[in-house]
């Protein structure tokens, strides 16, 4: 089971691996929408559907923040949820990590993982992070897909035919990890590692709250924020429908880009803009509204 409006990679996952497994995605995908009229999926919603199908549920794959809408997800309420009615869970992080903190290890999943590319700063090629919960760790009987990498360090130069899992989650590693793009990881973690991640998100919380207090103050003629504004259900994102449609969203995202803001454009009427706790400032922020405001004033 994911989201209907489930990030690509994520569907293309779940799909082919029903494929792989010899079964129909037809009829094993279960694509979540949200209730008749509304954009957003509710935790309840979640719990309802769970409680109602979930004995047919053999895993539910959720983000924990929306990459779309913003929307930052309970991630422990789902975990209880699918537990509840025997299904399996793992989220994707992709937008969580370095963004909203999770302690995974009070949650009961299966798996989580995540990119470091975007609020992790690795540039995009870097490698891909993978949380497998205590209970896996050193097992040899999972069905697992396994690569030379994930081989015990000690063993691993002796290249004996069976293999022997590396401690903890290391295990799960396929292949020889890029030392070059893995750089920038280790410099971005001792920044967050030096500022505090806490300390992180309290400024964030505060610099995109102050942003959407500008957005509804100054621009409310202009754009929706789609995201949910109570601190607990967002990230740093906001998402901005853009009241006129898709041909005026696109002119005022170009404009912005050619203004030197990096906004993001997803079909059809929506500007991401996330400002980071780590280098945006309310300066920019205020930047951001003034440049809207002028355009949509022109
Ligand atoms: C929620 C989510 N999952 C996955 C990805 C991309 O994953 P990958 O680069 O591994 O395809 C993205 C990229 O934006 C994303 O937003």
């Amino acid at each position: 089971m994911i989201e209907k409006q489930a990030f690509p990679s994520d569907r293309y996952a779940v799909e082919s691996q029903i494929r792989f497994h010899g079964l129909d995605p037809a009829e094993c995908l279960v694509e979540l929408e949200p209730p008749e009229g509304e954009r957003l999926i509710e935790e309840d919603h979640i719990q309802s559907y769970l409680r109602e199908h979930g004995e047919n549920v053999a895993l539910v794959l959720w983000p924990g923040v929306q990459y779309a809408s913003g929307q930052v997800f309970d991630l422990g309420r789902i975990a209880e949820s699918a537990r509840e009615c025997g299904a399996n869970v793992g989220f994707d992080l992709a937008h969580t990590a370095g963004n909203v903190p999770v302690q995974l290890n009070d949650i009961d999943c299966e798996f989580a993982v995540w990119c470091t590319y975007k609020n992790l700063n690795a540039g995009p090629g870097s490698i891909g992070g993978l949380f497998i919960p205590a209970r896996h760790h050193g097992r040899s009987d999972l069905p697992r897909f396994n690569g030379w990498f994930g081989n015990n360090l000690a063993s691993r130069f002796k290249m004996a035919p069976e293999f022997d899992p590396a401690p903890g989650a290391l295990a799960w590693q396929l292949s020889t990890p890029p030392t070059l793009a893995m750089a920038p990881i280790m410099a971005s973690l001792d920044v967050f590692a030096r500022a505090g991640f806490l300390n992180l998100r309290e400024k964030s919380l505060a610099l995109t709250g102050w942003l959407a207090q500008q957005v509804n103050a100054e621009l409310s003629d202009v754009l929706e924020i789609i995201t949910p504004l109570q601190p607990e259900r967002r990230g740093c994102q906001l998402s901005l429908r853009v009241r006129a449609g898709h041909e005026a969203g696109r002119e005022l995202f170009t404009h912005l880009e050619h203004l030197g803001v990096m906004p993001d454009w997803r079909e059809p009427d929506v500007i991401r803009a996330s400002p980071v706790p780590l280098y945006n400032s309310y300066e920019d922020c205020a930047r951001l509204v003034q440049f809207i405001r002028r355009w949509a004033d022109k």
